[in-house]
């Protein structure tokens, strides 16, 4: 029997497996708020596995006190930006992640984000709410059209790929780009070149030093003043203080967001931006997408503590 830290309470029977399993389960606070650095380190102290969430950073301070007993540590997301890979695999600590259980959830949320968006569906509905609404207006609340427009999709992972099956739908023609070439039809070599020619952009890389910021303001200069921004990865690849000003500025035209730079924080020029429509980070929130996760992380923490390799091993 292994003692396994979860950091956060998990959605009605995720953690089936850990328990059937035998798992000794240890946490989280009884407040079910987020555990300090400090908290980190002490619980990851006497532990054998770690499942914890994004909102956890586990750093090298926590990595190290964890080395020499904790075998894994289980993301219960797919990026795993707040985690210090590294570290864990130098400590030989392995790194899971739940790929693939939330691709469609996500990709659901990316669309509902483009159809917000283009049509400005958060101010007019903020309106009607405020009683602004005086009537039928041929010049009200105008938006753009989704169907038979451009979409780029920048990444070409699951999510991008689903993203793309749901456009096809909408009769959008799609292009997309990612570092490699992918070999599929559409790829566009430089993002540039894939932003001039979206009318709508949707991102779905994972944030890493080469992504942070991947769209700045230059890149955003480069945007139709027609087009529609859409994040649903990671909230650094967006420079948000110069989505704001083209926002604010009119250089394009809507911007829907679930993911931000400082997250519970929101840019205050964002929130008052025209245009923006802002999520929670609420990409894979369902119930069936979220308990999916869990049960996910909680099997690759069951395999590898049984000395099987988990489906999901993200390092080493
Ligand atoms: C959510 O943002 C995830 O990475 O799973």
């Amino acid at each position: 029997m292994a003692r396994v830290l979860v950091t956060r309470r998990m959605p009605p029977g995720s953690l089936d497996p850990l328990l059937d399993a035998g798992h000794e389960l240890v946490g989280p606070p009884r407040d079910d708020r987020p555990m300090s650095a400090a908290e980190l380190r002490i619980a990851a102290a006497d532990v054998d596995a770690v499942v914890c969430l994004l909102t956890d950073r586990i750093d090298r301070s926590v990595v190290e006190v964890g080395r020499g007993r904790v075998r894994v540590i289980a993301n219960v997301a797919v990026g795993v930006d707040n985690i210090d890979v590294a570290a864990a695999a130098e400590a030989g600590i392995a790194v899971c992640n739940t790929p693939g259980v939330l691709d469609e959830a996500t990709a659901d949320l990316a669309f509902l984000l483009i159809l917000a968006a283009s049509r400005r569906t958060t101010e007019a509905e903020a309106d009607l709410r405020a009683g602004r609404w005086a009537g039928w207006n041929i010049n009200d609340h105008l938006g753009q059209d989704v169907h038979g427009r451009r979409l780029g999709v920048v990444g070409w992972g699951r999510i991008g790929r689903v993203v793309a099956t749901r456009a096809a739908g909408f009769g959008m023609t799609v292009r997309h780009h990612a570092r490699r070439p992918t070999g599929d039809e559409g790829f566009v070599a430089d993002l540039d070149d894939l932003l001039r020619w979206s009318d709508v952009v949707s991102l779905h890389v994972p944030l890493g030093p080469e992504s942070h910021h991947l769209v700045d303001a230059r890149r955003l200069g480069l945007m139709k003043a027609t087009s529609v921004l859409v994040n649903t990865s990671r909230g650094p690849v967006v420079d948000e203080a110069a989505l704001a000003a083209a926002l604010h500025a009119g250089t394009i035209f809507a911007a829907g967001l679930d993911v931000f730079e400082d997250e519970p924080t929101v840019h205050p020029e964002l929130v008052r931006a025209p245009g923006a429509v802002l999520l929670p980070h609420i990409g894979s929130a369902t119930v069936r997408t979220r308990t999916a996760m869990g049960r996910l992380a909680a099997e690759s923490v069951v395999d590898l503590l049984a000395g099987r390799t988990p489906a999901t091993v993200v390092a080493p």
